[in-house]
C-alpha cells in the first residue's frame, strides 16, 4: 500500500512511520511527503530516507481551493492508498477530503471531542483535566470531528507546562499513528457511515484506547 504523508512542522509523527516502513512494522511504502511550507523540518526527514517530497506553499495560492486543487494535481502521479495528515496546520476544503474520502487519517493532540482546533494542551491544563492525550480520526468535513480510531491518554503531571505536555504526548503519538495506520493497511479498518470499523465491528464513539487494545 502507498501512503502520503503531509506535513507541516518538524515531521517527528512522520518518522515514526518512516522507522516502522523501515524495520516491517507498518507493511507500506511512503510514496511521497507534502509539506505546505518549504521549511519543515520533516522534509529533511523524507529525504534522510530517500522518500520524494513536495512543496506546495500555500502562501502562493488566492483561496483554500486553488492551494487544495494544487497539493491534489501533485499527489496524484503517487496514487497514494492512504493519505496521513501528520501535524498538517491547514484546514481542507470538502473537494480535497472527497477525493480521499476513507482514506484520509489525521492526528489530534487532544482526547477528542475534547478540544478540537488549536492549543489543546494549555485549554487542558487552563480546564484542571487530570488527563490529555492523542486521537487519531477519519477525516470528514467537521474540522477534527471524524470518526475516532484510536486514542492514547497521557497523565497531567503537577508543573506539566503545554510545552512539557505536548512532548509526553508526542511520544505517545508515535506509537498510536503507526498502529491506526496498520490496522487500516492490513484491510481491518475502514469508514462507514459516520463510524469508524475495525474488522465490522463498529468501533466507540470516541475510538479504541491503545492501552487495551
Ligand atoms: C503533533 O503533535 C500533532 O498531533 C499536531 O501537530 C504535531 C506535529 O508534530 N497536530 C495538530 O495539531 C493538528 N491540528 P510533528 O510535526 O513533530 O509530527
Amino acid at each position: 500500500m502507498k501512503l502520503a504523508v503531509l506535513i507541516s512542522g518538524s515531521g517527528s509523527n512522520l518518522q515514526s512511520f518512516i522507522d516502522d516502513c523501515a524495520r516491517g512494522a507498518l507493511p507500506a511504502e511512503i510514496a511521497v511527503v507534502l509539506s505546505n511550507k518549504p521549511e519543515a523540518g520533516g522534509l529533511a526527514r523524507a529525504h534522510a530516507a530517500n522518500i520524494p517530497t513536495l512543496v506546495v506553499d500555500h502562501r502562493e495560492f488566492e483561496s483554500r481551493e486553488a492551494f487544495d486543487a494544487a497539493m491534489l494535481e501533485a499527489l496524484a502521479p503517487f496514487a497514494p492508498d492512504l493519505v496521513i495528515l501528520a501535524g498538517f496546520m491547514r484546514i481542507l476544503t470538502p473537494d480535497f477530503i472527497a477525493a480521499f474520502r476513507s482514506r484520509l487519517l489525521n492526528i489530534h493532540p487532544s482526547l477528542l471531542p475534547k478540544y478540537p482546533g488549536l492549543k489543546t494542551h494549555q485549554r487542558a491544563l487552563d480546564a484542571g483535566d487530570s488527563e490529555a492525550g492523542a486521537t487519531v480520526h477519519f477525516v470528514t468535513e467537521e474540522l477534527d470531528g471524524g470518526p475516532p480510531v484510536l486514542f492514547a491518554r497521557v497523565p497531567i503531571e503537577a508543573g506539566d507546562s503545554a510545552d512539557t505536555l505536548a512532548a509526553r504526548v508526542q511520544l505517545r503519538e508515535h506509537q498510536l499513528y503507526p498502529q491506526a495506520a496498520r490496522w487500516f493497511v492490513e484491510g481491518r479498518l475502514e469508514l462507514c457511515g459516520d463510524r469508524a470499523l475495525l474488522d465490522g465491528e463498529a468501533l466507540p464513539a470516541s475510538g479504541a484506547d491503545l492501552d487495551t487494545i
